[in-house]
């Protein structure tokens, strides 16, 4: 089978620290493609670097909310300048994050740090990988005013499944990580199952969200086949058919050839 991860952070320092052994796992569990997200400037630039040596990775480069104050101008000037690289495939992660930011001025100022990305990423030709928590309403309404014209991914969405169906309308897919795999995640789990075939994709966040059984231990793209397994299980479809739909997903989301 062949196994991608469409949200990595190879780019993290926990990651680096020992990166060829990283991408050893990686490649002894059969994965041929992961997308290494950036989440701020440094993080961007290492994605792009990982993706210069290791043939199977792709870069996504982009500012996360957690970071929204370091998006000035020339912020935006030097994403522009890192996307030129062929293995840049997407802008990501960019969204909204209003679990880690209570503050009203914090909160308003991530909005139009998003809606610059989406717009930059519309200039490019590329997709957008997103990132909402707790901020699904307000996320919904930039994407809605400013639908991205290359599509987009919800990074590990964890909205109700009746958004979905608002988002779906908008032609974003979902992608879904570790927690679908716990027993308590019942609206995630709802929402694999819901969510139309061709707009899934599967990640794994890592080094977080480690799926069962790794739960609270450093995650690696190696564990995506567990993650596919219980998506297959949700959908009560065979393991190999939902994995090879998934890889389409992301070959035509992020208009890879490979
Ligand atoms: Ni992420």
């Amino acid at each position: 089978m062949v196994y991608f991860d469409s949200h990595c952070h190879l780019n993290d320092e926990q990651m680096l620290v020992n990166i060829d052994e990283q991408i050893a796992l990686l490649r002894q569990a059969g994965l041929t493609a992961a997308l290494c997200i950036g989440y701020d400037l440094a993080s961007s630039k290492r994605a792009v670097e990982l993706a210069n040596i290791y043939p199977e990775i792709y870069a996504a480069v982009g500012i996360h909310p957690d970071n929204a104050a370091e998006c000035s101008k020339e912020a935006i000037e030097e994403l522009r300048k890192l996307a030129q690289d062929p293995n840049v495939i997407a802008i990501g992660e960019i969204g909204l994050d209003y679990y880690w930011h209570k503050d009203p001025e914090e909160r308003a100022a991530q909005k139009p740090v998003f809606v610059s990305q989406i717009k930059l990423a519309d200039e490019l030709g590329l997709p957008i990988s997103v990132h909402a928590r707790d901020a699904v309403e307000d996320t919904y309404r930039i994407l809605k005013e400013n639908n991205p014209k290359f599509g987009g991914v919800l990074h590990c969405y964890s909205g109700s499944v009746e958004m979905m169906r608002e988002f779906l309308k908008l032609g974003l897919y979902f992608g879904f990580d570790g927690p679908i795999t716990y027993k308590n995640a019942v609206t995630p789990k709802q929402c694999v199952r819901e969510c139309p075939a061709d707009r899934l994709l599967v990640e794994t966040d890592s080094p977080y969200l480690s799926p069962t059984p790794f739960r609270g231990k450093p995650n690696n793209p190696k564990n995506i086949p567990y993650i596919v397994a219980e998506m297959a299980r949700i959908r009560e479809c065979d393991e190999a058919l939902m994995n090879e739909q998934l890889w389409k997903n992301f070959k035509k989301m992020f208009r890879v050839k490979q």
